[in-house]
């Protein structure tokens, strides 16, 4: 079977627990790069991870890549693809561009080369071309720049992973799903340990948790990019995702929970759940971080508290993160906790030491995980 180069996108910071993800699901030649992961495999291995993958933000398929210096290589590189071969006119498309240290000085104008190529294969044809369209493309064209090399990537996803089809509220800043799941991978949870999140939000860790534990593929209940190429063959898709659905579990006794002190944000995690089917999976509970107690003697204590932009904000959870580190030490000894935070001062003002700091991106905002071993009588902190 045909062998292509695939690139998987995913947030900075979790690209070894990508690695692993897609050498799991079959892929070859993983290699873990800055943002992501290259790999090659089959066009099954290649609907496999678009189904399957729970950390990865897109996979893109490596078409063309060459040296490059000015914006008319771009033009020459694009028109070697044979566009009318992957996808039909109808088919809207967009080119968007990344550029690290790229000489050129216009990204627009590398992209609108690329578009121009796109659309002058198709008009060899029968003098017909692909609309445009920046909001909701069919065909997303990815081109990427270096100093010195050009690749054109298309991709198969679409609409972002991260996007898995569930998710009809969310409070003011809910994780990505990728990054909640690829941060329970880097927890190493295994799905036989209770997990808690005390402040849940609309529930992100707490689905994510429990999609892995009943083995639902993350992408089941969406569409890719890729079913709308010439060469989709929509048998083997139509397989695949029997598979998937037909190794779903829902008989193991799990122990998820949460809790958040806003009524709201409980309201919205209990729509996601229900939406997602997992209502039975998850319990939640209205509670003050200062009032949680563990639910089990061990387990492990996820959660990414509110994190302020204003002055007033930060002072009110200055004086909260030491109260925290005290709920942590007296009544979650044995539990091993993380606090995923976009906050430099909450390491030191709660007065735990971590034994664990992982510097990670949400979007463009770096954050930490920071671990705690919560075991009795050995976290004395700073205090
Ligand atoms: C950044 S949000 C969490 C977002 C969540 N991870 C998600 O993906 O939706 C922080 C949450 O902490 C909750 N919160 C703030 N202070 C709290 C407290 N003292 N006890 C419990 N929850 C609290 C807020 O209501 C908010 O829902």
């Amino acid at each position: 079977m045909q062998l292509f180069s695939f690139f998987a996108s995913c947030p900075r910071g979790l690209e070894g627990v990508l690695a692993s993800e897609l050498t799991e699901l079959g892929a070859s030649a993983v290699s873990p790069t800055d943002g992501g992961a290259t790999f090659g495999g089959t066009w099954p291995l290649l609907m496999r991870a678009n189904l399957h993958s729970r950390i990865a933000s897109r996979i893109l398929w490596k078409l063309e890549e060459r040296a490059y210096v000015r914006e008319d290589d771009l033009y020459r590189l694009a028109m070697k693809i044979d566009w009318p071969a992957l996808f039909s006119v109808d088919k809207t498309i967009k080119v968007g561009v990344t550029a690290v240290k790229s000489p050129l000085r216009s990204t627009n104008l590398a992209a609108l080369k690329v578009k121009d190529a796109i659309c002058d294969r198709f008009r060899q044809i029968d003098n017909t071309r692909p609309s445009v369209d920046t909001q909701e493309p069919d065909m997303r064209i990815q081109l990427y720049l270096t100093d010195s090399v050009a690749t054109i990537y298309l991709d198969t996803s679409g609409e972002a992973l991260f996007k898995r089809g569930y998710r009809v509220e969310s409070v003011e800043a809910p994780l990505r799903e990728n990054l909640a799941a690829g941060i329970l991978a880097l927890c190493g949870w295994q799905i036989d340990e209770p997990l808690y999140d005390p402040m849940c939000g609309s529930g992100t860790f707490l689905i994510e948790a429990a999609l892995k534990a009943r083995n639902i593929a993350p992408g089941s209940r969406r569409t890719f990019a890729f079913q709308y190429l010439r060469q989709h063959d929509d048998q083997a898709w139509q397989a695949l995702r029997l598979e998937a659905k037909n190794a779903e579990r829902n008989d193991l006794p799990l122990q998820i929970s949460g809790s958040d002190v806003s009524s709201t944000a409980l309201l919205h995690a209990q729509a996601n759940l229900a939406a997602a089917k997992l209502d039975d999976a998850v319990s939640l509970k209205q509670l003050n971080m200062l009032d949680a107690k563990a639910p089990a003697a061990a387990g492990l204590l996820l959660t990414n508290p509110p994190y302020g932009i204003r002055l007033d904000e930060q002072d009110k959870l200055l004086a909260a993160y030491p109260e925290w580190g005290n709920v942590l030490k007296q009544r979650f000894s044995g539990w091993r906790a993380y606090f995923f935070t976009a906050d430099p001062m909450l390491a030191k003002a709660i007065r735990l030491r971590p034994s664990r700091k992982t510097p990670l991106f949400n979007g463009a905002l770096e954050c930490r995980l920071l671990e705690f071993k919560l075991i009795a009588g050995s976290n004395r902190g700073h205090d």
